[in-house]
């Protein structure tokens, strides 16, 4: 019966040619991949917390032998969570038995850098030992997070081990979305929030601690928050006395902590002028690893062969599957849910459950409730999953190897952007995932790459300063009085990205010619959009459109696509479509949609709305986020004097005027040849086969992004006059 299910998948996924028949060969071998040895996974003892200075070289944390082996095994019977009080498993946690130590050493450094496994406690842990133990004096304790669905998801764990609701004693904020007081105490925030927060508070003198999460992942917001806390530290905790009894004497001190789950943390130390780094050891049984015996085409497609094979071969535990982004993830899911219903009657049932940055609140605490008896939890998710999230129950891991990564794609012209690249993933990202399964007794980890493949995967990642676009980074410290090239990194950027960086302010107006921020620098920082995005947004208020300007904004700013890439009903997705067609391009289609949506959900419940999005082949997903945004944005209005409330009606071009003003660096002249040349730049452009425009020729198009595969293709279209782009007043100074 097994056979006969597994065969039916394969003929029913309609990937044909079956180039990866490893997965069914081996069934028959029952030795599917190329077996490794475990010994990177054979970890250690629990709970003691050991203690290196960064100078010293300390040596692998891995090298704990047999003996350790059974005491982790051991540990594993006495800790079954579903069986225990919240506070017994707050005890359990491996940081537990380290409180103590921990906090004396925290409590005598300014900078301490602490290394743990993924799940050991440190995020949920750390924060709350601080407010009880008073280190945290008066102030709040700010914990960043490289995602916002981190950050949300563990305020409300953190807020259920306080016994207390969110928003309260423990917060959260992210973008376009917050939940604090003024009583809040720990604060979950994206990296990227906190940067924000210095705009306003430039020595983030309401913080008495800022715990930076996820060091290792190096983002860009992450590394500028490094290198502003270390100058902050020195003014906040410089001695009283030496500046006599100036305004230094009364700035309460900040404590730093650097939290990472990899190995990687001299860096952070000697930044930090040799800061202590702490290891709390974690617990982790061993790990078998298996790799694909050949390299696979199609990872989604060998993923679901690969977890029907675990499901009809293997005992129960959970299966994570590592995929590179949403799409992958909606796509995958449909398809184990569609054959999980054609398996035999008897077996185990499926549930799937779905992690990535844009899920909704609301769906998160699905993957940390366990399955029902005699079903077995199948999760999702994306690279979230390597540190950020600690998903409990997982026996099996599935790691296409893939992950998204955001790269700045440079221009001769100096007009570089960034793009989202599906990419092989790093040797200690693979090493991580493949931990996940060895988390409360020995696992299994199936890599859909080859041996060969792992082998040639460079060892970690590059820093994100390395490799993305800087503009609003620039912007931000413009307005700190800072610069990239004069502040201290841990890494510096580029010259070149520093440069085009340096080139798109000055085009959209928020630096003058000798690179002083002006005015409208300031006041486009103001919105939690890209630069090019918030000048839109102030040019609105000169054209009388704020009203429109923020109905798109708030959907091209929104995680989710709002039209749904169809396959299957392709004919009557784009006859819906077509009600909602502008003349003048994607902009003014997406303001039909935005309007005749308000419209459903001014009228009907939200049963009734959802309902009409499906009908019209729309995204619900994104239009709710959109409609969160734009109210975020309509507050920032107010709070910078612009009315929100200004409408141009059904004329098209305040809005197109508006959007140039933003996008005067996405703009494409017509050739005589049919082509689409860049103004600012050499490329030759195409419309995207998705676009209203697709096909169509007409004088000048701008566009929100370019999309790389075999052409480039212009995504996000609209038609405008060439006259426009003359308009724009940096341009406009040039030829004078
Ligand atoms: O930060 P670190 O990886 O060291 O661990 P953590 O995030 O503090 O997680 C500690 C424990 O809390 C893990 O065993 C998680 O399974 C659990 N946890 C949970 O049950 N629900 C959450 N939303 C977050 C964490
Ligand atoms: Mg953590």
């Amino acid at each position: 019966a097994k056979i006969a299910a597994l065969k039916g998948i394969s003929q029913h996924a309609r990937f044909n040619g079956n180039p990866h028949a490893h997965v069914k060969k081996s069934h028959k071998r029952a030795r599917p991949y190329v077996e490794v040895s475990d010994d990177e996974f054979d970890v250690k003892k629990s709970g003691k917390l050991k203690e290196s200075s960064s100078k010293s070289s300390h040596g692998s944390p891995n090298a704990a032998g047999p003996k350790a082996r059974k005491k982790a095994r051991l540990s594993l019977t006495s800790a079954s969570p579903s069986k225990t009080s919240i506070e017994e498993q707050r005890k359990q946690l491996p940081i537990a038995s380290g409180k103590d130590a921990l906090m004396k050493q925290i409590r005598e450094n300014d900078v301490t850098v602490l290394i743990g496994e993924t799940g050991s406690g440190k995020t949920t842990q750390v924060p709350q030992y601080l407010l009880e133990s008073g280190i945290a004096g008066k102030g709040t304790i700010a914990v960043t997070q490289p995602r916002r669905v981190a950050a949300t998801s563990l305020a409300a764990r953190v807020a259920t081990e306080q016994n207390v609701s969110v928003g309260s004693l423990v917060g959260y904020s992210v973008r376009f979305n917050e939940a604090y007081s003024d009583d809040t105490r720990i604060k979950y925030v994206t990296d990227g929030m906190l940067v924000r927060e210095l705009l306003g508070d430039p020595l983030l003198s309401r913080y008495s601690v800022v715990i930076v999460d996820e060091a290792h992942e190096r983002t860009l917001r992450t590394d500028l928050l490094i290198a502003n806390l270390k100058t902050i530290q020195k003014k906040r905790n410089a001695p009283s006395d030496a500046k006599g009894k100036g305004s230094a004497a009364k700035l309460n001190p900040l404590k730093i902590i650097i939290m990472s789950a990899t190995l990687d943390a001299d860096k952070f130390s000697s930044f930090y002028n040799g800061a202590k780094i702490l290891y709390v050891q974690g617990r982790q049984h061993p790990v078998m690893i298996y790799h694909a015996a050949v390299s696979q085409s199609d990872y989604v497609d060998a993923a679901m062969r690969t977890f029907f094979q675990i499901h009809t071969d293997r005992p129960p535990g959970d299966v994570l599957i590592f995929l590179p982004g949403q799409e992958d993830i909606e796509s995958l899911d449909k398809a184990i849910k569609l054959y999980a219903n054609r398996l035999p009657k008897d077996s185990m049932g499926v549930l799937v459950c779905l992690m990535y940055a844009a899920l909704p609140p609301a769906q998160q605490s699905k993957i940390f409730a366990p399955a029902p008896s005699g079903m077995r939890k199948c999760i999702l998710a994306t690279n979230i999953a390597e540190t950020s999230i600690t998903i409990p129950g997982i026996k099996y891991v599935i790691d296409t190897g893939k992950c998204k990564e955001k790269r700045y794609v440079a221009r001769d012209s100096g007009a570089g952007f960034d793009t989202l690249l599906t990419r092989d993933i790093t040797k200690s990202s693979a090493m991580q995932r493949a931990g996940r399964a060895g988390r409360e007794g020995s696992g299994f980890c199936f890599r859909l790459y080859t041996e060969d493949a792992y082998n040639a995967m460079p060892t970690s990642a590059e820093p994100e300063i390395r490799r993305c676009t800087l503009t609003s980074s620039l912007l931000q410290l413009k307005c700190l009085g800072q610069d990239l090239e004069e502040l201290d990194f841990m890494d510096k950027p580029d010259q070149e990205t520093i440069a085009s960086a340096l080139k798109t302010l000055y085009l959209l107006g928020a630096l003058d010619n000798k690179k002083t921020l002006t005015k409208l620098g300031r006041e486009m920082a103001s919105f939690p959009l890209e630069p090019n995005l918030a000048r839109a947004v102030v040019a609105s208020k000169e054209f009388g459109c704020t009203s429109e300007i923020l109905d798109i904004i708030s959907v091209l700013s929104s995680s989710s696509k709002l039209f749904f890439d169809t396959t299957d009903e392709r004919e009557a997705a784009a006859e819906a479509r077509r009600k909602f067609r502008h003349r003048s391009g994607d902009h003014m289609t997406v303001l039909n949609v935005v309007r005749a949506y308000a419209e459903v959900a001014a009228a009907e419940g939200k049963g009734a709305r959802r309902d009409w999005c499906r009908r019209q082949y729309l995204n619900d997903r994104c239009l709710v986020e959109a409609m969160d945004i734009r109210a975020q944005l309509r507050t920032v209005c107010e709070r910078t004097q612009i009315d929100w409330r200004v409408s141009c009606g059904d004329d098209e071009q305040p809005v197109l005027r508006s959007l140039v003003r933003g996008l005067v660096q996405h703009a494409a002249f017509l050739q005589p040849d049919g082509s689409y040349k860049q103004v600012m730049g050499p490329s030759v452009v195409k419309i995207h086969p998705g676009s209203s425009l697709c096909d169509k020729k007409v004088p000048a198009i701008i566009y929100d992004e370019l999309i790389y595969t075999s052409h480039i293709y212009a995504r996000g279209v609209s038609a405008i006059p060439r006259s426009y782009i003359g308009e724009v007043p940096v341009l406009n100074r040039k030829s004078n």
